[in-house]
């Protein structure tokens, strides 16, 4: 399969020509090339454009636009422009809309207004992405495929009919009988037994919680019904151009959709990313590692961010000067080998004028969002070499998309346990202390780790638990944390005691679960005399969650000081084979998250790049080519300048063209890439 060319940097945006008259297109591309532009995304939206009716189609337009790119060697990211079917295709197939659970049928006039399962919608996707196969395939400005947009973006399930007729198919196929759909699900719990595959519907409005494996089933069906649109596209474009990347743009964590899954079809992955503008750099930096390791490191783009500000929250704050560039090379620093914006001309109409763009409304000389575009564009020319190194990594968060699915199911312990949240208490640690850090999948090779972060793993699915506890004989170090191994794949209970498949791995029982009416501001732990000798500090306060713990081979690093549980273990750890095995009963402050994982990594020898006695503002990322190049990031996403001292700060900076021998200093939001 091909993957993205790693001997270019792309740069660029969403380019919508279709919404401009002709004659600002050459303006369009004078600056673009003036930007350092080389890569724009055409098309997303020009479906109403490119089409009027079954089998009639009006290329004429995108030719002219593809054509003038190809003449100022701009490559194209080719839309295959699915993702807003025209009115047309609504009046004569009106039960392609999507249907809310409550019944509510979702209209056309803004974007997104088919489901997936829709029979007329694949099948008009078919029509039109053959016809931009067939005409553009070997169009000399065709770089990649673009599929789509953002599948699930607005619509990420469906409750209509004729969803409901595919998922039972889909639950056909794979339960083959009915026994086993009821056995699967528990059905005799509130007597919802099955006698026909008819009386199955999609988790519709109900009176209460909906039967959990009901649910869950329905999450992956709809995700799957998602990537067979995508699979649709792709393989229309696979038999046109079987040279040509094909990508779709992701959403970082997005919880709908199964992209480790998605990822196996596509070349390349790509993500769309929005975080707080005025925020952390955390977000930004664990979307990158999240989107990086769906395709196991290999390079990937950035399709999508803002210059400036987006328009669809309540307040749309901008990005201080700086922080654009800074987040950019963040992504690069982690793995990208492209970063591209929503979008390239800011509109004049339509939902999205207030949308920060590369270009703006007014005059691009005196516009900021121009002026840092250019900037950035001008740089990455000269950092091409940098395409297709490597991000590298040998400590691993653990992300399994059905654990979460079910894990923020109902009627559990407590509904303030979420998932994200559980992965970014061991993400940030890692960022801050300037580890390395890939997300890893259960079907990850995992001899590639040393130390694996396995958060709130409360569904585990067969085989994945012995699977740990080999990797672990072996000499890897996991950490696990409270409401663990509670269910199989189906979310049904693992008996014979908390946590199930993990007992032995962890040397310990989990007799029950101690859930605070509301937190005590005065909850503590203390470290033993053991987890102080580890290094960790005297106490911690805790909340959300505790656990009465009943350690069997474990050895006890700190313990509950408050509750009815006071003296009982906190946290834990036991020797397996060469390995260990950590468990943490309860949610600390993030000082403990930060503490444990700085000692997992250093009893593992994993160290940072570059050491910063506690500059946390200060970003220290590496990516190493086959040959054993080196190229050094270093960021400073603080509001002082630092000087930053280090035997490893030796080489050429790129962005300046200096030599650097141990020491460098750097402005706040700034950047410096060593290459040694
Ligand atoms: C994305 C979408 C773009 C644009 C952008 C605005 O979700 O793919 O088309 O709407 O948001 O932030």
């Amino acid at each position: 399969m091909p993957n993205i060319p790693s001997n270019q940097l792309f740069y660029g945006g969403d380019y919508n020509p279709e919404q401009w008259p002709e004659s600002i297109w050459p303006e369009d591309i004078r600056l673009m090339c003036e930007a350092g532009v080389n890569l724009v995304t055409v098309g997303v939206f020009s479906w109403a454009k490119l089409q009027s009716a079954p089998g009639v189609f009006h290329f004429e337009w995108l030719d002219r636009v593809l054509d003038l790119l190809a003449e100022h060697k701009i490559a194209v990211d080719l839309a295959t422009a699915t993702a807003s079917p025209p009115p047309w295709l609504v009046r004569l197939h009106p039960e392609m809309l999507p249907v809310r659970r409550d019944g509510t049928v979702l209209s056309a006039g803004s974007r997104q207004h088919y489901h997936p399962s829709s029979q007329a919608y694949q099948n008009a996707c078919r029509e039109l992405v053959t016809a931009l196969a067939a005409r553009y395939a070997h169009h000399p400005a065709l770089k990649m495929w673009h599929i789509n947009n953002e599948y699930g973006c607005h619509v990420a399930a469906d409750y209509g009919e004729e969803t409901a007729v595919a998922f039972r198919s889909w639950l056909q196929a794979r339960y083959k009988d009915l026994d086993a759909v009821n056995t699967a699900w528990g059905t005799t719990v509130w007597s919802q037994l099955y006698s026909d595959w008819w009386d199955i519907a999609p988790p519709r409005q109900t009176p209460t919680h909906v039967t959990p494996g009901l649910l869950l089933d329905f999450q992956a069906f709809s995700s799957e019904a998602m990537q067979a649109c995508l699979r649709i596209e792709l393989e229309i474009l696979r038999k046109y151009s079987p040279d040509k990347p094909v990508t779709n743009n992701f959403m970082g964590l997005f919880k709908p959709a199964d992209y480790r899954a998605w990822a196996h079809d596509l070349d390349f992955v790509c993500h769309d990313v929005y975080p707080e503008p005025d925020g952390s750099h955390q977000p930004n930096g664990m979307a990158c590692d999240y989107t990086r390791s769906l395709k196991n490191n290999d390079p990937w783009m950035v399709m999508e961010q803002v210059t400036t500000h987006v328009n669809w929250r309540a307040r749309n704050a901008t990005k201080p000067p700086g922080v654009m560039r800074l987040w950019s090379y963040q992504a690069i620093a982690r793995g990208a080998d492209g970063i591209c914006f929503f979008q390239w001309r800011q509109a004049r109409e339509g939902a999205e004028k207030f949308h920060g763009a590369m270009v703006g409304h007014g005059r691009p000389e005196t516009q900021r969002c121009f002026q840092e575009s250019k900037q950035l564009g001008q740089e990455l020319q000269r950092m091409h070499e940098i395409a297709g190194s490597r991000y590298h990594a040998e400590m691993g968060l653990l992300f399994d998309q059905r654990n979460w699915w079910a894990l923020e199911q109902p009627c559990k312990p407590n509904a303030e346990h979420t998932y994200v949240q559980a992965l970014e208490s061991f993400h940030a640690p890692c960022l801050y202390n300037n580890l390395p850090i890939d997300f890893v999948f259960p079907d990850s090779d995992l001899s590639r780790y040393r130390v694996l972060f396995a958060p709130a793993l409360y569904l585990v699915k067969a085989g994945l638990a012995e699977r740990l506890e080999a990797w672990v004989r072996d000499g890897g170090r996991l950490v696990l944390t409270f409401f663990s191994g509670i269910v199989d794949e189906q979310d049904r209970v693992w008996l014979g005691g908390y946590p199930g498949p993990f007992r032995r791995l962890l040397g310990l029982e989990v007799e029950e679960w101690a859930i605070p009416a509301v937190d005590d501001p005065n909850a503590s732990l203390v470290a033993t005399t053991e987890g102080l000798a580890l290094g960790l500090a005297a106490s911690y306060p805790f909340s959300l969650w505790a656990e009465v713990v009943r350690p069997e081979t474990c050895k006890v690093l700190a313990t509950f000081a408050t509750g009815f549980y006071a003296g009982k273990p906190a946290l834990t750890r036991n020797v397996f084979g060469k390995g260990e095995a950590w468990y943490l009963a309860t949610k600390p402050s993030e000082r403990m998250y930060h503490d444990l994982v700085r000692q997992v990594a250093q009893s593992a020898g994993i160290s940072p790049p570059v050491k910063l006695d506690d500059l946390k503002q200060v970003e220290v990322a590496e990516r190493r080519t086959a040959n054993g190049m080196r190229y050094l990031f270093i960021l400073n996403h603080g509001t002082e300048t630092v000087r930053v001292n280090d035997p490893a700060l030796c080489g050429v900076e790129l962005i300046r063209g200096v030599t650097v021998e141990g020491s460098l200093e750097l402005k706040p939001k700034d950047v410096a890439i060593i290459r040694s």
